[in-house]
């Protein structure tokens, strides 16, 4: 990562601008098997589970939120599957979703038995719409049943932690972006007393999008004015939860960032409820073409987009960042010139920075090929199809022969009416050269 650093957008000892920026990978947390798995047409068996867990902690994610023991007998089979399976590493911290429900609580922590460490996290919403038709209460009464939730969970911790298990508390007040600044404060500060939480031992305060519905410069605005009020802070860790509902998940995770928060719960791909959660992969390598270490491990992106298709049945975008089927191909000549031209100043030079145009990261660093950056239809230009001559085929082509070559290649391409393989500029070039 450290060969992208320049480009930020300048040496950062040059740099005057931004004022801010992020400059280590937040905690993150995965909620593919919960948030992004209930949002599945055909939701996820036990093996499917269990392999897309296995690739997340291959990954480098240490904390997994596996499901919701308490909504179904499948999700408690799964947790238990991978509680007594020996699935979880002993650096691997599992999650586990509940609504601020007694009975569920306490069915939750029957779940639970036996696992080495766990985050046990409840939520109830808290926003002034869902106060409004759907609760008929006022802030009062969903503070009410956060602070009897989290009294409920501390001392029904307390055996469990007696026995040894690491347990923390988290808490979600769901639709904190649609609920008032000053009621989400003193919400989340009566539940970092009721679990008597301190700067020893944190409460994760997770501040949910939950729907996204207004621009991420005002919700980062949110997140600092409630860190900033919060009077509990250092017994907190800010954490977020952005939805995708304005397509900003990434902006807004990202500012979120900058206004202060820590961790960031998120899925592979942007998989969850409507539109989906946040992606992961691109939060990661977005800060990793700034030069920041993400603290995961893309560089096979191939396989884990196998892996999340053949797992969920879901297609990854073809325009999806890093990952999809066309994001390194180019196909515009001056493109493919330039992308040429930074190929060939990298080997010259020695430079130890990435200093190719219109690449924003290495292909090779997420396991992709150059093989299909430069594809040739109607659009590329004369440099593209002399790169693929000596890219693919070890031909040399005097500078002098680009442009004749160019226009034999383009005819090609207009009468065939789209894209055209390397193999068929090679035979191009035999027919045109070697053979006649
Ligand atoms: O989106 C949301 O608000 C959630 C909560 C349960 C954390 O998924
Ligand atoms: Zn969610």
């Amino acid at each position: 990562f450290e060969k992208y650093i320049p480009f930020v957008p300048l040496k950062l000892e040059d740099r005057r601008w931004p004022d801010r920026r992020v400059s280590k990978a937040p905690i993150w947390c995965s909620v593919d098997l919960r948030d992004g798995n209930q949002a599945l047409v055909d939701p996820m068996n036990l093996q499917e589970k269990l392999e897309y867990f296995h690739t997340l902690v291959d990954i480098g994610v240490k904390e997994i939120e596996i499901g919701f023991p308490s909504a179904s007998e499948t999700e408690y089979e799964i947790c238990r599957e991978l509680i007594d399976g020996g699935h979880i590493p002993d650096d691997v911290t599992i999650q586990v979703l509940v609504q601020a429900r007694p009975h569920l609580i306490q069915k939750t922590f029957e779940a639970i038995k036996g696992a080495k460490h766990v985050i046990f996290h409840f939520y109830n919403s808290t926003s002034t719409l869902q106060r409004k038709v759907v609760f008929h209460t006022d802030v009062e009464g969903v503070k009410k049943i956060a602070v009897d939730a989290a009294g409920l969970i501390y001392e029904l911790s307390r055996s469990a932690i007696e026995a040894g298990m690491d347990l923390r508390y988290e808490y979600s007040p769901e639709s904190f972006m649609g609920t008032e600044m000053d009621a989400a404060v003193d919400i989340c500060q009566a539940v970092i007393e009721a679990v008597h939480a301190t700067p020893e031992k944190k409460i994760i305060l997770n501040l949910p999008t939950t729907v996204e519905n207004c621009m991420p410069n005002y919700f980062a605005d949110e997140i600092e004015y409630f860190i900033r009020k919060l009077p509990g802070r250092e017994s907190a860790i800010i954490s977020l939860h952005p939805h995708n509902d304005r397509g900003c998940g990434v902006a807004t995770a990202e500012l979120g960032l900058l206004a202060g928060a820590e961790r960031i719960e998120a899925t592979l791909f942007g998989n969850g409820e409507r539109t989906g959660n946040v992606d992961m992969v691109t939060l990661a390598l977005n800060l990793y073409t700034q030069g920041v270490d993400p603290e995961l491990d893309f560089s096979d992106v191939n396989k884990i987009r196998d892996m999340y298709e053949r797992c969920t049945k879901m297609k990854v975008g073809e325009r999806q960042p890093y990952a999809g089927e066309l994001v390194f191909t180019a196909f515009s000549g001056s493109h493919q010139d330039a992308i040429n031209k930074g190929t060939a100043y990298m080997r010259e030079s020695g430079t130890e920075f990435w200093e190719i145009p219109y690449l924003p990261i290495d292909p090779a660093d997420v396991g992709r090929q150059y093989e299909p950056i430069i594809r040739i239809n109607s659009q590329s230009g004369k440099g593209g199809a002399a790169y693929v001559m000596q890219h693919n085929f070890g031909f040399d082509l005097p500078k002098a022969m680009h442009p004749e070559f160019g226009r034999i290649v383009q005819a090609e391409t207009d009468a065939v009416g789209r894209e055209i393989t390397p193999q068929r500029i090679y035979d191009l070039f035999k027919a045109n050269y070697i053979d006649a």
